[in-house]
């Protein structure tokens, strides 16, 4: 993000898309958007530094539900990215998360487009496993050349208590990064229950010609707590620093980017292609709150 939250740089063919849920806690999912072309330029270049070097790109296997994608899955993303030259991503199928942490809340079609967006992202794998098996692993060291295999610093259990990456760490192919502590897709549903919970009972004052006063603690408060700090630093993490050139044709979008999802990504993909740089707003939680 630029200056201001959301900006998106000029981009030729496709718009890679960070999707960061931030301040859930009060219900705003704050957008960074990101030109491919920045991304193409810097592989570009990377690979033809490796070229002259006569090294071939470092290439980084990360996997994952990505269910309600949020901003820990783009910062791992992002992590996990900077550990290589290109990043492939393994999607879990369904089925996989069904049998080993419950039915997923967005379905893999939805999770592929969502993960796709992200601007880190070289290669997306469909209906990945859950644990990294001796078959899955061996395809992926010779048939998608992949040099190592990254996961969070939280521990990934299967049902019978194994690790999901035991193998992968046996093999010497393993690489940590940290887990973006204060955002999981549990803590997500959980407020979005409690969220629903409050909205109904604040349409049933309204319907009764109530109006309602929110106080921290009270009976009747709206309730959505989240631990997710984001500071300035982070923000810019994910930032091109990118600004819009002298003639850019400059749209604007607004929105409450609430529990972002895969037609948010669309409606930012349609929305930049009438531009060449996209602005957008995001509603404050006041204004979330009344809607
Ligand atoms: N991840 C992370 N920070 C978070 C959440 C996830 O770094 N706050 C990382 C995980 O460690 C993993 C990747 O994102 O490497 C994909 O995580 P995923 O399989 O989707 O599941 P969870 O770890 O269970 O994430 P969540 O609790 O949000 O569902």
């Amino acid at each position: 993000m630029g200056g201001g939250d959301s900006d998106i740089a000029p981009h030729p063919e496709k718009i890679k898309i960070v999707a960061t849920c931030l301040a859930v806690a009060v219900g705003i999912s704050l957008l960074g958007f990101y030109l491919k072309s920045g991304d193409e330029w810097r592989s570009n270049w990377s690979l033809s530094l490796n070229k002259k070097k006569k090294k071939k790109p470092i290439r980084v296997y990360m996997d994952g539900c990505f269910d309600m994608m949020h901003y820990g899955h783009c910062n791992a993303l992002r992590q996990a990215r900077a550990l290589g030259d290109q990043l492939v991503v393994g999607v879990v199928s369904d089925a996989e998360i069904i049998a080993n942490k419950g039915p997923p809340v967005t379905p893999l079609h939805e999770r592929m487009i969502m993960v796709n967006a992200v601007k880190w992202v070289d290669e997306v794998i469909s209906d990945a496993p859950y644990a990294i098996t001796e078959d899955f692993m061996k395809k992926l060291f010779d048939e998608y050349n992949i040099d190592y295999i990254i996961h969070g610093d939280d521990p990934c259990v299967l049902p019978d208590g194994t690790d999901a990456y035991a193998l992968a760490k046996k093999a010497g192919r393993y690489k940590q990064i940290k887990r973006t502590e204060g955002v999981s897709s549990t803590d997500i549903v959980e407020r979005s229950i409690s969220d629903s919970h409050n909205h109904s009972s604040l349409q049933r004052q309204f319907s009764h010609g109530h109006s309602q006063k929110f106080e921290a603690g009270g009976s009747g408060t709206i309730t959505r707590v989240s631990h997710f700090l984001p500071t300035s630093r982070r923000i810019v993490q994910f930032s091109n620093g990118k600004g819009p050139g002298d003639d850019a044709r400059i749209v604007y979008i607004d929105g409450a980017f609430d529990l972002f999802h895969a037609g948010h990504v669309e409606i930012l993909r349609v929305a930049r292609a009438l531009g060449d740089f996209l602005l957008v707003g995001i509603h404050n939680d006041q204004t979330v709150s009344w809607i």
